[in-house]
């Protein structure tokens, strides 16, 4: 299939939490490479993404914090779109699902759907909190499992034994939004009939796009096995784009039905007179970018909506990472285990292409991978600055020490030269091949590789010594490593752009990456950096302001050719294109994750506790009345308390009981201090048969309330009474 430009898409991210590592290296940072990339070689792309601002979590979480649903979303969407930008994932348009283009959109894709009869209606009962006046989702309900006894399990799951649950099957089901229970009520939805496009589907995937990932095709693939059930597409809810046909008062569509429909309306927004172009023209290339979590939405959910709708084209590709964990553990926003975007650019400026790298270097392509800041400090210390940057600081520096800073002639060539110059393609051409083909971290390494070709010839060449006797000689090495460098400041510019940016400031170059549509309907722009004043310097050409003639300028059919900066052409000041990460830095990071750890850890053993506390016993075998009646239990007040040396648990406390003072050896010592029992009133069993413990003869026994924390706690009588008053 040939195609004419491409339409990428990521994933839009739900703005109830910040972006995490685990979002960019799942699909944002491979498709933001993919755009560049294709860029480079000239191809038309138009980069979408946006926030997605409907769903349940947003309620929940506005609830929670006693503001606005609106309020979440405008908050994260600002820190959303603030922290791509800061990673240099530029995408065309970055919009939102409350945008009006959005809701007039999406209304019309549902509407069509409705008029076209592709909908089935089903009226079923669910749970509804009369309180809080809303239909409950599974998670929304709370109730003890019928299988494991644990009294907070969900509608959906209970999370003690795993069982998987309906919310009918809990006992003493409760609503988390109002704690009320939950009454049944009849409510009806549109459903979207999947099982109708199975046939289709299995077709359309399985035989026509066996070249999707493996985990892509496997996922879908155990979906269709399974057999497709018809989907909701609408929900009983406030928040979302209401169901536009009569009879849907208080519906508004589901998240998933509306969200990916916002594609199409921010394509719209930011071209809305071409935007079909981009959608219905069979000429066009779709790629949805996505994290795991997402793929059956995007393979089968979304696919069968346009198919229905008709005229839309179906994604070519939808290349999807799997999970990414951190420091060993599941990231997660509700448990704060993450390394938050905007947090990250904070605390490491100028270091916003070390994450792109090393999420990258170590994206998780074909298996759950994991980050830690260890991995992280190695990968920036001994593979960016120790290979890449360090290679390129010697050339350039030897290049002003002995040349005056102007690229030298090629004056005594050797066959090394122009075999390490040679090496250079092959590596070229299997990065492309690897990003076509959406591997991503491969592509990396071969672009490392042109740096570790550079850095492995100027440390066998030794520049430096050869220039003590032979200065031809040195010139043709440094010739040789500045055609490398100027390789590294086109191929690394997908993949860590600001550093490739700053290289080519020190080579001052320009380079053509392309043209980009963030200019809307206006011309697209051209994406030429040129180099000016000895700085690198980003110009946007336009018709009346031309790119200044006399500049270098790179692209990408330059990538390892014999000669791309020719002799006599200037170079600028060294800088360092990378620093070096040191370790108070990363185990300041490891101590922040610790103290989350330690803390939740906390919270849960105080939960854990609280639940053990409520915990009873059941009850005793059955006494006489006579049995009861034998026993003198009265109150009496603790005159005087010690610890019995020796022993971590036993008080021996001096008693007023009313009728006599007496001594009574208690086990209470671990918690109650002497100075806490002086002068309490409490209640013993005063007839108990002496006994000696320690050496101290004990007589009676003071009555503790005992509860499943273990703990004792005595009883003291509510109002104040005699010493000696008989309790029964
Ligand atoms: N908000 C979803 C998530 O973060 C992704 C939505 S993708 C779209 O998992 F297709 F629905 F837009
Ligand atoms: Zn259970």
């Amino acid at each position: 299939m040939s195609y004419k430009r491409t339409l990428v898409t990521c994933a839009l991210p739900y703005a109830n939490g910040p972006v995490h590592i685990g979002h960019l290296a799942g699909a944002y940072i491979p498709g933001d490479i993919f755009v560049r990339y294709l860029r480079m070689r000239g191809e038309d792309v138009v980069f979408i993404c946006g926030s997605d601002e409907h769903g349940v979590p947003i309620t929940i979480k506005a609830k929670d914090q006693g503001v606005t649903p609106q309020d979440i979303v405008d908050k994260y969407h600002k820190v959303m779109k603030d922290a791509f930008t800061g990673l240099g994932i530029n995408y065309d348009i970055y919009s939102r699902t409350s945008s009006a283009v959005h809701a007039e959109n999406a209304a019309e894709f549902f509407r069509k759907l409705y008029d076209q009869d592709d909908f089935i209606t089903q009226e079923s009962e669910q749970l509804y909190d009369e309180e809080a006046k809303m239909f409950l989702t599974d998670r929304l309900i709370e109730g003890t499992c019928p299988k494991c006894g644990n009294p907070h399990a969900y509608g959906d799951q209970c999370e003690k034994c795993g069982s998987t649950l309906s919310p009918e099957e809990l006992l003493e089901p409760k609503s988390k939004l109002s704690g009320s229970t939950p009454v049944k009520k009849k409510t009806k939805h549109w459903y979207l009939p999947l099982d109708k496009y199975e046939p289709w589907l299995r077709d359309w995937i399985l035989e026509q796009h066996k070249e999707w990932k493996t985990n892509v095709y496997g996922q879908c693939k155990s979906w269709l096995d399974g057999g497709l059930q018809p989907r909701a597409v609408t929900r009983d809810l406030d928040w979302g784009v209401p169901v536009p046909v009569e009879g849907a008062e208080g519906k508004v569509l589901y998240v998933w039905f509306d969200a990916p429909i916002g594609y199409i309306s921010n394509t719209k927004e930011l071209l809305p007179q071409s935007w079909e172009k981009w959608w219905k023209d069979p000429e066009t290339r779709l790629v949805h970018f996505i994290g795991k979590d997402n793929i059956v939405f995007h393979c089968i959910v979304f696919p069968s909506m346009l198919k229905a709708y008709g005229d839309y084209i179906l994604p070519d590709n939808v290349p999807s990472n799997e999970f990414l964990n951190l420091e060993g553990d599941k990231i997660s926003t509700s448990r704060n285990w993450a390394v938050w975007v905007h947090e990250y650019e904070q605390e490491f400026p100028g270091c916003e292409d070390v994450l792109r790298y090393v999420l990258t270097a170590n994206a998780p392509e074909t298996k759950d991978n994991d980050f830690t800041w260890k991995d992280f400090q190695s990968r920036n210390n001994s593979e960016l600055l120790a290979v890449f940057g360090n290679f390129v600081n010697r050339a350039v520096v030897l290049t002003h020490k002995y040349f005056g800073g102007k690229v030298p002639a090629n004056l005594k060539p050797e066959a090394i030269d122009a075999e390490t110059l040679a090496a250079i393609k092959p590596c070229r051409e299997a990065l492309e091949k690897y990003i076509e083909t959406y591997h991503f971290r491969e592509a990396l390494k071969e672009a490392m590789n042109m740096a570790r070709i550079g850095n492995k010839y100027i440390s066998d060449m030794e520049p430096w010594k050869v220039a003590k006797e032979d200065m031809d000689r040195t010139a043709s090495i440094l010739y040789t490593c500045l055609q490398i460098c100027a390789d590294l400041a086109i191929a690394f510019e997908p993949f860590t752009p600001f550093s490739a940016e700053k290289l080519r400031g020190i080579l001052r170059v320009g380079i053509d990456a392309g043209t980009d549509h963030r200019a809307g309907e206006g011309t697209p722009t051209v994406n030429f950096y040129k180099a000016d004043e000895g700085k690198a310097v980003h110009t946007r050409p336009t018709a009346s302001s031309p790119a200044p003639a006399g500049n270098l300028v790179l692209n990408w059919d330059m990538l390892g050719n014999a000669e791309i900066l020719p002799a006599g052409h200037e170079l600028g000041e060294a800088v360092l294109l990378f620093r070096k990460i040191e370790d108070d830095e990363v185990n300041a990071q490891i101590a922040k994750l610790e103290a989350i750890k330690k803390a939740r850890e906390e919270a849960e053993a105080a939960k854990a506790a609280a639940e053990a506390a409520k915990k009873v016993e059941p009850q005793k075998a059955e006494v006489t009345f006579d049995q009861f009646g034998a026993m003198d239990i009265r109150t009496a007040t603790v005159l005087a308390a010690e610890r019995v040396p020796k022993t971590d648990k036993l008080l021996k406390l001096t008693i007023d009981t009313g009728i006599d003072q007496r001594t009574i050896v208690s086990g209470i010592a671990e918690y109650y201090s002497p100075e806490d029992m002086l002068g309490k009133q409490i209640c013993i069993l005063a007839n108990l048969a002496p006994r000696v413990i320690r050496g101290i003869e004990s007589r009676g026994m003071i009555l503790m309330a005992k509860q499943g924390d273990g703990k004792m706690r005595f009883i003291t009588p509510q109002e104040v009474v005699v010493n000696g008053a008989q309790i029964g």
